[in-house]
């Protein structure tokens, strides 16, 4: 209760704008987590989605990629596989511009960047990105951060195009303390709400609740595998929100998840052809 109510002070505090401006700014210059700049982390994402695109299409058209971080490395591969252009939005601007990193993803990258799109402050919520304008919409890490996950999963299947794919990695964990996963479904969306700043919400959502939000939204699931699971009793559950408590173990104790999906052709529901 002590740790809970600390954080929600702080976050009182914090939600005052030129404190909150501050912060960003010096998160900012800070910069983003320098261990994702590697080429085995930016292969290993771009790998995971392009993956999942496979299943139905050849890596072409237009691609949007969803909260890159600190560069657009896995936009840049998309490009170099076959994307026509790469539109990436995050709602702080992390990326930077010149990183070796490019150079070892790709001989030349000075002509790729012309087809890419860094769009800040643009959050997957409220962006004006036109209707069916993409092909493959991906995010890795970041649909656990967003505000409004039911808007924004609609949003995604109003930016596809009929028969596009999309793919999306997913940190159900809670992000204060990770060898304590699922210690913040003790409390109510109140209380979680006044405890997080916006800039680094975890919303909760769990493995249900993708699964849910893709299917109403029209989206037909290609997979919503676990990748990570942990251990969840029902003493441990007993003791969740009731809203928590709701829930099967088995989707309590799913920790991450790889979830795609493909906006059918028609409202039928049937599926663009394999390549
Ligand atoms: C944990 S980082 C992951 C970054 C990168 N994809 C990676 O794998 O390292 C989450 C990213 O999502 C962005 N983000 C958070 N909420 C967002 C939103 N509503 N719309 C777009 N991007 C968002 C953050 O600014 C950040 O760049």
């Amino acid at each position: 209760v002590v740790g809970i109510g600390l954080d929600i002070a702080k976050n009182t505090v914090r939600a005052v704008r030129p404190i909150r401006a501050r912060r960003d700014r010096r998160a900012i210059d800070q910069g983003y987590d320098e261990d994702k700049n590697s080429v085995a982390y930016t292969r290993s994402v771009f790998d995971k989605h392009a993956g999942q695109a496979r299943r139905v299409r050849e890596i072409g058209g237009n691609v949007l990629e969803l909260g890159p971080g600190g560069n657009v490395g896995v936009a840049l591969l998309f490009l170099a596989a076959g994307a026509k252009s790469a539109t990436c939005i995050d709602v702080l601007p992390w990326s930077q511009t010149d990183l070796p990193l490019y150079r070892q993803l790709v001989d030349d990258p000075a002509p790729y960047f012309e087809r890419i799109d860094y769009r800040v402050p643009e959050a997957i919520e409220t962006t004006r990105l036109p209707d069916e304008s993409f092909d493959i919409v991906h995010s890795h890490a970041c649909l656990e951060h967003v505000w409004d996950p039911v808007v924004a999963v609609r949003q995604i299947a109003r930016l596809l195009r009929p028969g596009g794919v999309t793919s999306h990695q997913i940190d159900l964990r809670d992000h204060r303390d990770f060898d304590r996963p699922l210690d913040f479904l003790r409390y109510s969306d109140w209380v979680w709400r006044s405890a997080q700043s916006r800039r680094i919400y975890t919303n909760r959502w769990r493995r249900s609740d993708w699964v849910n939000a893709f299917q109403s939204a029209g989206l037909r699931i290609l997979t919503a595998e676990s990748t990570l699971t942990g251990d969840c009793s029902e003493a441990t559950r007993a003791g969740f929100h009731p809203r928590f408590r709701a829930k099967s173990l088995d989707d309590l104790r799913s920790l991450g998840i790889l979830i795609s999906a493909v906006k059918p052709e028609s409202p039928s529901g049937r599926l663009p052809p394999a390549p």
